[in-house]
């Protein structure tokens, strides 16, 4: 571990230790200054009592009024920070004081403490933070065994493969199915376990770098949205993450399994404590519906992009910025990190690659990649759909214009494919370099690559 970033959670425990609001010591005396009047036993607005801890959990006639963890979604913070379409409170009356603002927020972040010496609400997640890491696993690669049996859901709707990802370590694939999640040999094809997902569309898939956690994300359009992290020997929940008011497109677990973020057409960037659920940061930088996340192979780094073109690098342990990263100029539909770290992969629906060389956040290469044929009306299709690199340093991208290509380290073209019947929208590398998987909009899943 970096000696800042120890010197950072110093920091942050310490306040803490020092006394991090409880409902009888702080919460209390500002909801009976501000809102019990209307919110008692008595006279219950809502069906809402805040005067006693019990009540504020119980919640009102709508359902819960706070999330251990996630103040920004929490209905009561809503309420008194006056977020549009919320019932602002106190109704009729200025903002209560940003100290008391930031209080109430604090108590909500620290797990809704009752009384001093009290249990924490945030869920404790065991989750061994130390397994995560880029280099090779101990032992043999995590493959599901022994998953619960689970019949197959077949969708009448789009069964398109909206998202798809590949082991890093083990022969193995997750493929994305309706509201569910199939685990597929990568070699012999066969089915390993199907994995429910109720929270809805699947919208990505990511493997952690030592191949023992799926990270899936996706949810109900306008709606709701959430990460979901599955054991993958198990195919057991290890969390949930996120409890979002609109689909997650993106998210991403950091490479020591400390940090989850996610980001969808919120716009908004959010870092979660992966052991807890707490939120930690929220960014705000990007001005379109977030894409793509993804982490560094080693470290907190992490690179998110939007639909107007915009790429960002964060430090996930303090949420501040490393790089803009300024090429694109419209919708940026994937990134990826090199097993090395050192270089980072984005591709835009205009067909051009771009390869960031991540010690100074230049870009290294630039590539028409999939700029389609403009004189043939059959293959002018231009854009990229989905670009993955292997481990072992090749680039695979998957375009518009029904082809697949592969690239050297280097970004210089070494392989592209026939064109396709139906379009590769989510394309993944196996580490040999030379086998790609295809996730299709016709739904099905194949094998491309050098012979
Ligand atoms: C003057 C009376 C009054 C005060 C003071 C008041 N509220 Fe309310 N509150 C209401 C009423 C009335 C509603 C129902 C609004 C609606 O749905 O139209 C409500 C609704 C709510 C709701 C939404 C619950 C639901 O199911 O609609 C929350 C959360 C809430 N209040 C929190 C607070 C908080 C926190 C405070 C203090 C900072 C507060 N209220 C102060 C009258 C009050």
């Amino acid at each position: 571990m970096k000696v800042h970033s120890l010197l950072l959670i110093l920091i942050s425990v310490i306040p803490g230790l020092q006394g991090a609001p409880t409902f009888d010591a702080d919460i209390r005396p500002l909801f009976k200054k501000h809102c019990t009047s209307c919110h008692n036993p008595d006279k219950r607005k809502a069906d809402l009592d805040l005067s006693t801890y019990a009540g504020v959990l119980a919640g009102s006639s709508g359902g819960e009024v706070v999330k251990a963890g996630v103040p920004d979604t929490s209905w009561l913070f809503e309420s008194i920070t006056h977020v549009d379409g919320v019932e602002a409170m106190p109704p009729k009356k200025p903002k209560i004081s940003e100290d008391a603002i930031a209080t109430i927020r604090e108590w909500i972040l620290g797990g809704l403490v009752e009384s001093s010496g009290g249990k924490s609400m945030l869920r404790e997640i065991t989750f061994d933070v130390t397994a995560g890491s880029s280099a090779k696993p101990e032992g043999e690669p995590a493959m599901p065994t022994g998953l619960p049996e689970v019949e197959r859901k077949i969708s009448s709707r789009s069964p398109a493969v909206t998202a798809l990802a590949a082991s890093p370590w083990a022969p193995l694939m997750a493929v994305s199915g309706w509201e569910q999640i199939l685990f597929r040999h990568a070699a012999s094809e066969e089915t390993l376990g199907i994995l429910p997902f109720p929270e809805g569309t699947i919208h990505d898939l990511k493997f952690s770098r030592n191949g023992s956690v799926l990270i899936a994300s996706g949810g109900r359009g306008g709606e709701s949205g959430k990460v979901v992290l599955f054991d993958v020997k198990s195919g057991k929940r290890i969390a949930e993450i996120g409890d979002e008011e609109d689909i997650v497109l993106a998210a991403d677990l950091s490479a020591d399994h400390r940090y989850v973020a996610l980001g969808g057409p919120a716009k908004v960037v959010k870092i979660f404590d992966a052991t807890n659920g707490k939120l930690l940061h929220r960014i705000e930088k990007h001005t379109d519906w977030i894409t793509a996340l993804a982490f560094a192979p080693e470290g907190d780094q992490l690179a998110s992009a939007d639909r107007s073109g915009g790429v960002h690098v964060w430090e996930a342990g303090t949420g501040g910025i490393v790089y803009t990263l300024d090429e694109h100029k419209v919708h940026v539909a994937d990134l990826a990190w090199r097993a090395d770290g050192k270089m980072l992969a984005s591709g835009a629906d205009d067909g051009k690659m771009v390869l960031w060389d991540m010690k100074d956040g230049w870009p290294s290469k630039v590539v028409d990649a999939h700029k389609g044929n403009t004189d043939d009306r059959y293959t002018r299709a231009t854009g990229i759909l989905s670009l993955a690199w292997s481990r072992g340093g090749s680039l695979i991208t998957s375009g518009r214009d029904k082809r697949v290509r592969i690239w050297k380290a280097d970004g210089n073209r070494e392989w592209e494919s026939d064109e396709m019947e139906s379009l590769p929208i989510t394309a993944t590398l196996l580490s040999d370099s030379k086998t790609g998987w295809l996730g299709m909009y016709d739904g099905s899943v194949v094998a491309t690559g050098k012979k």
